[in-house]
């Protein structure tokens, strides 16, 4: 694993505790309500800062698409990090693959394997969702499905690099660090971390200013409306 950033406590430590743990109210309840509100207060915009890296901006979303909250011009954002990885020989990670668009969409665009996580717990994601994600991606042979939470299957992966992670599960500050923290360190050089709903998401804006303030390791390497995309230049 790579040396960039440790990698905090696990969320699911104290999220899976009781509602009436009184260390589970102060360790997470009320750590999270704060740094959402700091989140809020401090949101940024980051199209200048990516500009001002040299990094490619679009300025249009495009149109939405169903099923998925990405629109025409994320994906494409997304797609162009696919295709600047190639030359990396190892599996694509999505945590958060809600019905499969963005999982089938980045499975089409690529012959790596991608890792779709999502637990389809309720939160986003249901039963529902769970289905219509196995209808999209039903067929291809390079998708596989982990269900689980983030953080359980960070444990659990092998410790195998990646070539990039697409974060867009729990859009809180606390989760969104996590993500990257735990699987960025398993990004291959030159390889890429993307976020979706930088901008909808006052917790993920606050991790790629984090990314952009503390990872020099992270290159502000795309940005379109609601999507960022950072690759590892160590
Ligand atoms: C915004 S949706 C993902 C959208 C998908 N990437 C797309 O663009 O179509 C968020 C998903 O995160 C999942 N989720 C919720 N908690 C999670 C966790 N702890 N780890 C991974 N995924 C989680 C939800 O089940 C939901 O399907």
């Amino acid at each position: 694993m790579t040396p960039f950033t440790p990698i905090p406590e696990s969320p699911s430590l104290w999220r899976n505790r009781s509602r009436w743990n009184v260390a589970r109210f102060w360790n997470w309840t009320l750590r999270r309500r704060l740094h959402e509100f700091i989140a809020k207060q401090n949101q940024r915009e980051l199209a200048p800062v990516f500009t001002a890296a040299g990094a490619q901006v679009t300025k249009e979303a495009g149109s939405s698409l169903p099923h998925t909250a990405v629109t025409e011009g994320q994906l494409k954002t997304l797609l162009a990090a696919v295709a600047a990885s190639n030359s990396i020989d190892a599996p694509i990670v999505e945590i958060g693959s809600f019905r499969g668009v963005t999982t089938k969409a980045l499975a089409a665009a690529t012959q790596r394997t991608v890792v779709a996580v999502d637990p389809y717990l309720g939160e986003g994601g249901h039963e529902k969702d769970f289905a219509l994600f196995r209808e999209h991606t039903g067929g291809m042979t390079n998708v596989r499905h982990v269900r689980d939470v983030s953080d359980s299957a960070f444990t659990s992966w092998n410790g195998e690099p990646v070539s990039l992670v697409f974060i867009d599960a729990i859009h809180e500050y606390l989760h969104a660090w996590y993500d990257f923290a735990a699987w960025g360190s398993l990004v291959a050089p030159s390889g890429f971390v993307a976020f979706h709903d930088v901008d909808a998401f006052p917790g993920v804006n606050r991790v790629c200013q984090r990314v952009l303030k503390e990872c020099p390791q992270w290159k502000p390497w795309a940005y379109a409306p609601n999507i960022a995309i950072f690759q590892r230049c160590d």
